[in-house]
Parts: C-alpha cells; structure tokens; sequence
C-alpha cells in the first residue's frame, strides 16, 4: 500500500512528505506516485509468477522513463504498443528483448525499428500483418519472434462475462470459423517469422477470473489443434492483463499470487487434459501495477453549493488530466488532505476548469461543509491511464508526475509549459 498517513496538523503525508510541502514545491495539479509502492507490486508480481513465466508491465498505463528504469530493476518486462512506447522503453533503457510490441495497426516505420531493435515479441492484430511483419523481417534479414493475438469470445466484464458477442471489435483475429487457425498456418510458412506462441487479452478491471478460465481453455484448444495439425506444440501463451484495482472501497481485487496460483493451475489442467507440455505464461498487467502507486493533488477553486442539489467543487485540473469519469462513467474517491475538519459532510461533485460540462472528476463524494479555495484534495488510484491518457483540451497544461519515496520527492515527468504548447505551433 502507499505510504501514506497524516502528520500532527492532520496533513495527508506520503512517503514522510507533507502533501502541502508537495503542493507548494512542485504547484498542482500534480500527480503524486510513490516509487516503493511501485517496486512493491512490479516484485509481488514477478514473484508470485516466479522464474517459468514473465510478466510484461503494459506501458499504456503509464510509462516514464524512471518508470522503465525500476521494472527493469524488478525483473519486469515491457509490453508497448506504439513507437513513442517502444522510444521511451529503449531509452529508458530496457533490453529490447524483454519488450513486447502490440498494437492493431503498426505502421510500417514502427515494424523496422521494433525489429531493428531487436524486440522479444511482436504481437501479430491481422492477417495483413503477419505478411507485412514476415516481410520486413526478411528484408531486414532477421527471424522475427511474434505471436498471434486471437479473440476467444469471451468479454470479460468487473463480474460477468458474456460469450461469443466479443468477436465484434477490432483486436485480434477471431477463432471462430477456423480462422485463427488459418493465421497460425499462414505464420508457419512465413521464413520470416518465428512463431512463439498465442495471445489473448479478455478486458480491463476484472475480478472474477472464470473469464480467463474461459479463455484458458480455447487457448489450449488452439495449441492443441495446432500440435494435431503441424506437429508443433508452441511454447508460450499470454493472456494479456486486465486485473482490476480498487477505485472505491466497493472493489475487492485479487492479489498477484492468487493470481497468478489460479491462471498457472487452469493453463496447467487444460495442458493435461489436452496431453500439451504446459507452455511458458505470460501476463500483462498494466493497472494493477501503477493504478494504486499515485493520487492527483489538486487545489480548490471555487466552491459553489446549488440549493437543494449538492455543492460543486472546482479544482485546478479536470478531464485534461483525468478523462476516465467522463470516458468511463469511472468512480473515484476524494479527500480533504491539506488539514482535518470537524464540520458536517456535504454532497459535493468534483468539477474541472474546462468548458465542458461533462467535466468531472469525481461524480458524487462527500466533502466537509467548511471546504474553501486553498484547501488541497487527493483523488487517489490515477496511476493508470490518467496522465498517459492527459490532453492539452482547452490548452490547459499536463501536470507532471513526481516520484516520492523515503521522505524525498523528484520530479520524473515535469509540468507542461506554455512554451511546450507554443513550441508545436509553426503557423
Ligand atoms: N495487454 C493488452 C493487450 C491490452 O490491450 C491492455 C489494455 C493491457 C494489457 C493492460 O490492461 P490493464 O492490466 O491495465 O487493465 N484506458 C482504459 C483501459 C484500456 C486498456 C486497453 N488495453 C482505462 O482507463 O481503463
């Protein structure tokens, strides 16, 4: 967990640092990421998967360079999913080897340098791209590692799945129809290509697990189809990532090794069943890494209470730098973190400074009647997709991500400027 707790003046501290110090050092919004509780989880992954499997953090959640630097130290492998993913995983200096390239529609450029590199993996969205991918690859005379993402249908939602619908959508080649299948033998022949095995990921923020049980089973069903038809039994599965976090006190995640106990005995048992050598796993978690390591501090505003309704709260920040309320409907908590109140709870909505009206950060949260302009709040669990999904909407300023641990805070991404905005515009 975070090192969080509160100092004699009921300050919000992380990592022995006084939110307030935070605040008027580094300005807000800012979000605020405790590298500890990072290295914790990165290792609590790598070590309930132990030495026959990988875990390939998925940079979409947020990815930094000092972020590449400490799973590179904890063992961690990298999956990226563009070339600005794939520049910052190298210079932040990954091996290229441990990195995974995704992504349904790779543009050529991306390919040659993934190659060029020397990535671990590319993982293979289409037929078009098991051609184009073989190609490059032999241009560039190499053998190149990848594995073909299918989709199993099955949509995994936090509780439920629902079977077969979830071939509609643009990722991965369906299995349905055999056509998964025909991927695998077209990649077979390809000399560019290496085939190491299959990929499937079922969704995001899932807790139960029988929607990998599931996508376990079709899984091996395709590996043991394969080794009846080619003689081959592939040697690795991956099965993507998705593991839900706690937003709000409601969501009850599971924990890495439970995990990873209960993916290994499924794969394990279908493997039996199917008379396979059990294959490498893989796994992707992006979340359940960074999720829960950060909290966006934001100043107050305005605060405007609406007779009879609840009391607006307008922070510094907004959709710019957390789209998932509005994107999502996504919950999110919020706390009075600059000092402690005794004054009654009152219903409040956390707003934004944008010119949309959708522009909300926390939908419904009960805040102190006494809440002013000046006083700070947390809204915590924004490590993932909230600065990687940050805009510049309304050309407000992306907030810098600052790294604190043992009583010390450094900035690892710094605030926008005004001149990083005017630098783009060349009109
Ligand atoms: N692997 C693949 C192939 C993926 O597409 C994703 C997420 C992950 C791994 C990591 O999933 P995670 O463990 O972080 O759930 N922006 C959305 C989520 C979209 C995720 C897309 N793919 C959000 O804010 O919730």
């Amino acid at each position: 967990a975070q090192t969080v707790g509160r100092d004699e003046e009921g300050v919000l501290t992380v990592a022995g640092i006084p939110a307030t110090r935070l605040a008027e050092e580094f300005g807000t919004p800012a979000y605020i990421l405790d590298e500890a509780d990072f290295r914790a989880r990165a290792r609590a992954w790598r070590t309930a998967f132990g030495a026959d499997a990988d875990v390939f953090y998925a940079g979409k959640a947020f990815l930094s360079r000092a972020v590449v630097r400490w799973l590179h130290e904890e063992g961690l492998n990298l999956d990226v999913c563009s070339g600005g993913e794939l520049a910052t995983a190298l210079s932040g200096g990954m091996p290229a080897e441990r990195i995974a390239f995704h992504g349904n529609n790779k543009s050529v450029q991306e390919i040659e340098r993934a190659i060029e590199a020397g990535v671990g993996r590319i993982v293979l969205d289409s037929f078009q791209e098991i051609v184009r991918v073989a190609h490059i690859a032999q241009s560039l005379g190499k053998r190149q590692k990848v594995q073909i993402r299918i989709t199993v249908g099955v949509e995994a939602h936090t509780h439920e799945f629902i079977a077969t619908a979830h071939e509609d959508q643009k990722f991965g080649i369906p299995l349905a129809g055999g056509q998964a299948a025909e991927a695998v033998r077209r990649a077979l022949q390809l000399d560019g290509l290496e085939l190491i095995g299959i990929h499937s990921h079922i969704g995001s923020q899932i807790f139960d697990m029988s929607g990998f049980e599931v996508a376990a089973h079709r899984v091996v069903g395709l590996l043991r189809d394969i080794r009846d038809e080619h003689g081959v039994e592939l040697p690795e599965i991956d099965l993507g990532g998705g593991l839900g976090i706690a937003y709000t006190s409601d969501d009850d995640p599971r924990e890495p090794h439970e995990i990873a106990k209960a993916l290994t005995e499924i794969v394990t048992r279908e493997c039996e069943a199917a008379r396979l050598r059990t294959p490498r796993i893989s796994v992707e978690p992006g979340r359940a890494i960074v999720g829960p390591t950060a909290f966006t501090l934001y100043e107050v505003g305005t605060v405007k209470p609406l007779d009879g309704l609840r009391t607006y709260v307008s922070v510094d920040g907004g959709m710019s730098d957390n789209i998932r309320t509005a994107l999502y409907d996504a919950e999110y908590s919020v706390a009075l973190v600059s000092r402690t109140s005794d004054a009654e709870p009152m219903l409040a909505r956390v707003v934004g400074k944008h010119c949309e009206s959708g522009d909300i950060v926390v939908k419904d949260a009960f805040l102190p009647a006494d809440l002013a302009p000046g006083d700070l709040l947390a809204v915590p669990a924004t490590g993932a997709y909230c600065r990687s999904m940050a805009s510049n909407y309304n050309h407000v300023l992306r907030p810098p991500v600052i790294a604190v641990k043992d009583g010390k805070a450094k900035v690892i991404v710094r605030r926008e400027t005004e001149d990083d905005l005017l630098r783009l515009d060349v009109g």
